[in-house]
Formats: C-alpha cells, structure tokens, sequence
C-alpha cells in the first residue's frame, strides 16, 4: 500500500484526547491513592504520546518503564503471536503497576502482557487502553479504563501507525482508502 492510496480523516480530535485523560488520570489518582509510588509500564512502541501525556496529569508519585510488544510488524493482520521485544528494567514483585496500552483490538497483546506482569507477582496490577475496539475481539479480556470505544475502524496517529507512518500525528485519525 503506497501513501497515496488512502486519507486520514479525523476520527478523534486532539482536544477530546486531552480532556479524557484528565478525567481519567483522577480516577487513576484515586484508584492508587496512598501508593509510594506507581510503577507505569508503556506497552511500545504505540503507547508512547499516550503515557507521555497521561503521567503528566497524573497526581502521583510514578516511575515509568517501557516493554516493547508486537504482533504486527508492518501487517495489518494481528499474528496472535506476541513477541516481548523489550523487558522492563525494572523488578514489580510488591509494586502497584498500571500498565499503558494504546489500542486493544483482539486482544491478544493485552491477555500476553498482562500474563506476563501477574506472573511477578506485584501488589496490584491495573492497565488503561486510550481507544477499545470490542468488534475486533479474540480474547476476553478489557483494560480496567478505556479512553474511547471506536469501531472497527483502521485508525493512526497520536502514537499509532500504518505501517510505521502516522504516529506524529496528534489526534486520532482514521484511514479511508482511495481508488488511484
Ligand atoms: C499494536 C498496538 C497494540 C496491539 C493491539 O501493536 O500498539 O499494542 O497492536 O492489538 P491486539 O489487541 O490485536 O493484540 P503492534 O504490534 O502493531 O506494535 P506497535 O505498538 O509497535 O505499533
């Protein structure tokens, strides 16, 4: 598929994005109220605008890791078969963790990793997803807060690509594609 070959439009403008994280990140604040300190785990690399921006709202004290997952590649078919590409450097046995993802499609991103952290045993386990799309979904599984429930839409940008373009994007757009 070429750039010319579809167009963005906007699904979810940058002020909406914005006014959900406030919201969220107060009951995100009250779920973890009295923690010595949140460990936050960005699920790369799709989560990266994401957490950036929710940790900047969040009022309280936080540590931030990374995990790199992927089961796409540069496909738009989901593989079912996730790769961890990246570990934490840091240990969560004892510790409250929120975990950040960006999209849970079928779910077998979320379902591995959250295996993955419970399996370390930490002190509690939450996890977050800006966009849910429920029409996609493989596995039963649902992130304790979601941003937006979308359709099954092809969507990009604020930290999501196509095929690696698109993640500067600042809001969420979705993809039409276009005879050439
Ligand atoms: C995308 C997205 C989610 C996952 C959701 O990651 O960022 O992590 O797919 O899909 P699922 O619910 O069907 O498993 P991708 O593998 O494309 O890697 P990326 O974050 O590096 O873009």
């Amino acid at each position: 598929m070429s750039e010319s070959d579809y167009v963005i439009d906007e699904m979810i403008p940058s002020a909406d994005i914005a006014a959900r994280i406030k919201e969220l990140s107060g009951e995100i604040a009250s779920e973890f109220s009295g923690t010595s300190k949140l460990f936050v785990v960005g699920l790369l690399r799709g989560s990266f605008i994401f957490i950036a921006d929710l940790v900047r709202e969040l009022d309280l004290p936080v540590e931030i890791d990374f995990l790199e997952a992927s089961s796409y590649g540069d496909s738009m078919e989901s593989s079912r078969e996730v790769r961890i590409l990246k570990d934490l450097r840091g240990q969560i046995e004892g510790r409250d963790v929120l975990l950040v993802e960006d999209i849970v499609d079928t779910g077998h991103t979320l379902n591995h990793v959250l295996n993955l952290l419970q399996s370390r045993s930490p002190a509690k386990l939450r996890t977050i997803a800006l966009l849910d799309k429920p029409d996609r979904r493989e596995v039963d599984i649902c992130a304790d807060w979601i941003g937006f429930k979308i359709p099954d839409e092809f969507v990009v940008g604020y930290g999501i690509d196509f095929a690696q373009r698109n993640r500067n994007l600042p809001h969420i757009g979705k993809v039409r594609f276009v005879k050439t």
